[in-house]
């Protein structure tokens, strides 16, 4: 466990450093998912405003208008390519030696001293989380690393998934079965991952609030 006593236990720089860039890239990201028309999409307005991108038909009004590839699209496959070159990084790290970037610290519920630690902070602090009150890193952090383990593991599906869309799209209409399919599984995990991003910043404002200063940790720069 990091963090003994008042020492507050900075990430590598290599970290802070990517964090800020995935931070920054996954952020315009999903404002650029948001807002953008996909080219090739289908279905009725009412469905396509659920789907992968339905202002493309809601903007069109018709189930059959095949919008053309737009600059928000392209930005969107620009950024998604950076953003898994950044989480492939990230993935490299957790096999290094560098200090608090390991897997164990990323997903400590794969081993049963994990769970068990896991297990135990949850319960002694649960009490506090329900009364907007976190605990400082010090006195445990395991909660805190699933949650990050979760939005890296999330993101690299959504990245994953949008490697396939990537190659497999077709921009002038009619996707296979699969392609569809791989669509829908691309959504729900930036549903996921939305919901994982609101608690991490949440986590973080109650932090900084009640003092802990956990900002420093992560921020690039001399600690
Ligand atoms: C406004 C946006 C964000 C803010 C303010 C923020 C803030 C922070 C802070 C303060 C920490 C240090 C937590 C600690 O004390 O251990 C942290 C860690 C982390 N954050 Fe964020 N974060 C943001 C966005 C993101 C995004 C988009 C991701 C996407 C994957 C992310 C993933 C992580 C991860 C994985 C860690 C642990 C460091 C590591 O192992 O790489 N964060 N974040």
């Amino acid at each position: 466990m990091p963090g003994t006593g008042e020492t507050i236990v900075i990430y590598p720089q290599a970290i802070r450093i990517l964090h800020s860039l995935l931070a920054l890239s996954m952020l315009a990201q999903l404002a650029v998912g948001e807002l953008m028309d996909v080219p090739g999409a289908a279905g009725e307005p009412e469905e396509a405003r659920l789907g992968i991108v339905p202002a493309a038909y809601a903007h069109a009004g018709h189930a059959d208008v095949i919008v053309p590839v737009t600059a928000g699209f392209e930005a969107h496959e620009c950024l998604g390519l950076v953003i898994a070159g950044l989480l492939l990084a990230r993935l490299l790290l957790a096999f290094s030696s560098l200090p608090e970037t390991g897997w164990r610290n990323l997903f400590p519920w794969l081993s049963a001293s994990g769970r068990a630690a896991l297990l135990a902070e949850a319960g002694a602090q649960a009490g506090g989380w329900m009364r907007g009150r976190l605990a400082p890193p010090e006195e445990g952090e395991t909660v805190a690393r699933s949650v990050h383990g979760l939005m890296l593991l999330t993101a690299l599906g959504i990245a994953a998934a949008g490697v396939v869309l990537f190659f497999g799209w077709n921009e002038h209409g009619h996707q296979t079965a699969l392609i569809e399919a791989v669509g829908e599984v691309h959504e729900t995990l930036v549903g996921l991952f939305e919901a994982l991003l609101a608690a991490h910043i949440l986590a973080v404002i109650l932090h900084q609030m009640q003092g802990h200063n956990i900002l420093t940790r992560i921020r690039p720069g001399k600690a």
